[in-house]
């Protein structure tokens, strides 16, 4: 974070952003996309019912503020608002009870807005220009979207050798074949992504066979321990 700025706020800013590792202790961060909020509650249930009691819900729909509040009411529940690009979405995000914000990219008023308000957030960084730039806004944990067309775990791994306290969330296009991967990485605390609550099973609510994907996830994440 900018070294001009008051001591008590950069203590303040380290202590939010030791969310992310009660977060990051699944190793697994379900993106959600929800068109019905009415699918909030008992999407949240079934993540919570396969061991996954997070989400980051994408302001990519109408629904996202108002899914955000009802999960946020969920007990044991940690919910997060992802595809935040505004500073009015930060706001929008927060006044739902996002306890932390993801954005796709990297934008100083954005960051700085989440900040400001006390909520940690993980901003898409994928080039080391964009990982220098949010190293000076004070930021830890970078987004690494979409992390299957920007070169993967190889990707990572180089942007690593030269960023060595930098830690990596690689989103978009990861699965249950390519995630061992990236979790193998030290510099990933964990992946996220939409493949354990995939767009079509909820509009089906078929939320018992979201269960099972998370279920499935888990067991190998633990095979990897
Ligand atoms: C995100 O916003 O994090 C990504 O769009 C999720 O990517 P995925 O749907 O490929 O997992």
């Amino acid at each position: 974070m900018p070294e001009e700025w008051p001591a008590s706020d950069r203590m303040s800013l380290v202590i939010k952003q030791e969310v992310f590792m009660d977060i990051f202790a699944y190793r697994i961060m379900p993106v959600i996309q929800i068109e019905d909020a009415a699918d909030a509650q008992p999407l949240g249930e079934a993540l919570m019912a396969g061991g996954l009691p997070v989400a980051e819900v994408t302001f990519r729909t109408d629904a996202a503020a108002e899914s955000i509040a009802i999960m946020n009411d969920i007990e044991g529940f940690t919910v997060g608002a992802g595809t935040v690009i505004t500073p009015s979405q930060v706001e929008l995000a927060i006044e739902a009870g996002a306890k932390f914000l993801v954005s796709p990219g990297l934008r100083t008023d954005v960051v700085r807005e989440a900040q400001l308000a006390g909520r940690p957030i993980i901003p898409g960084a994928v080039t080391p220009g964009e990982i220098m730039s949010a190293q000076a806004l004070g930021i830890d944990t970078v987004k690494f979207f979409p992390a299957k067309v920007f070169g993967g775990p190889a990707a990572i791994s180089t942007l690593a050798a030269a960023f060595t306290t930098m830690k990596f969330i690689p989103t978009g296009g990861i699965d249950g074949s390519t995630m061992p991967d990236y979790l193998k990485l030290s510099c990933v605390p964990a992946v996220a992504g939409s493949w354990v609550a995939l767009p079509h099973l909820i509009a089906a609510k078929d939320f018992a066979a979201v269960t099972a994907a998370c279920r499935e996830a888990l067991s190998q994440v633990a095979a990897l321990a």
